[in-house]
């Protein structure tokens, strides 16, 4: 069997199709969406993602503002430009880029965001609102991986889904979204014994743990959906995910690359959730 690829470049250009148009009519209305990003030091990683941010945000006709910060900024200091962009009436969105340098801690720093505007649904407020099944904004890469199932027809209810990674970022908010959808969730994580036990009984198998091919054929059931969440860079600079995509499309039933999968869909959730805290401010 050889698994469906289910393309992140050309649904997320299907669901920017009207991002333009909203932009633009709530521009008509003295209110054109605006999400500001905020960047302490140079992680080059975190560099491009940031870049990457504040290019999509110039393509579907969205205000962004880039902060940087020095990596021994003071809290105090990050935290005092947070505070002027919650007042700020051009901005819609505010995002902290992650991970933070070890002199910070990362929940003051994303407590200090207006819930209203934390479009990455970090703060405590919304994390709790969507533990609760109503959620404010749905943290970006598992919005992006569940717009992937919907979009596939893949409908989780009654599956088995397997979360493979418990971060903040993606693992909680992953098993949380499918088990509002009705899956059977297991998550697992560094200390997870007998991993493949749990990963071979998976329909559903999200890789969020930042391991290279740490996910190979014989950890997957014949016919699964596998999403790969992962963005590592190999050795010889190139990128690859956390599956062995090779082999493992070979048993799956579905699969998205790395890259052309997830990572375009987070930026356009991310997107979404801007433009959706703009309509929300102006109705
Ligand atoms: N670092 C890795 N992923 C993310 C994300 O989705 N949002 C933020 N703010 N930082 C990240």
């Amino acid at each position: 069997m050889t698994a469906r690829i289910l393309d992140g470049n050309a649904l997320a250009q299907k669901l920017r199709a009207d991002f333009r148009a909203r932009a633009d009519a709530l521009a008509e209305r003295g209110k054109r969406p605006g999400l500001a990003v905020i960047l302490v030091g140079e992680d080059p990683a975190s560099r491009i993602y940031v870049r990457n941010k504040v290019n999509a945000c110039a393509q579907a006709g969205l205000h962004s503002e880039r902060i940087g910060f020095a990596a021994d900024v003071a809290p105090e200091v990050v935290l005092a430009k947070i505070g002027e962009l919650n007042a700020d009436p051009r901005i819609h969105g505010i995002l902290v880029q992650l991970p933070l340098p070890g002199h910070f801690d990362s929940d003051a720093v994303l407590k200090a965001i207006s819930p209203a505007k934390d479009v990455d649904g970090f703060h405590a407020e919304n994390v709790g609102a969507l533990v609760q099944g109503h959620p404010r904004f749905i943290p970006c890469t598992p919005y992006g991986v569940m717009q992937f199932l919907a979009d596939s027809g893949i409908d989780p209810k009654g599956k088995e889904a397997v979360v493979l990674g418990r971060s903040n970022i993606v693992g909680k908010p992953m098993a949380m979204l499918l088990m509002q959808a009705n899956a059977t969730v297991t998550v697992c994580h560094s200390q997870t014994r007998d991993l493949t036990f749990h990963t071979r009984r998976a329909d559903i198998l999200v890789a969020a743990l930042g391991k290279p091919r740490f996910v190979t054929a014989e950890m997957v059931k014949p016919g699964a959906v596998v999403i790969d969440v992962g963005i590592n860079r190999l050795p010889d600079g190139r990128l690859c995910g956390d599956v062995d995509f090779g082999p493992v499309s070979e048993i799956a039933g579905a699969i998205t690359p790395v890259p052309g999968g997830v990572g375009p869909m987070t930026i356009t959730m991310l997107l979404a959730n801007t433009l959706e805290a703009a309509e929300r401010d102006v109705h």
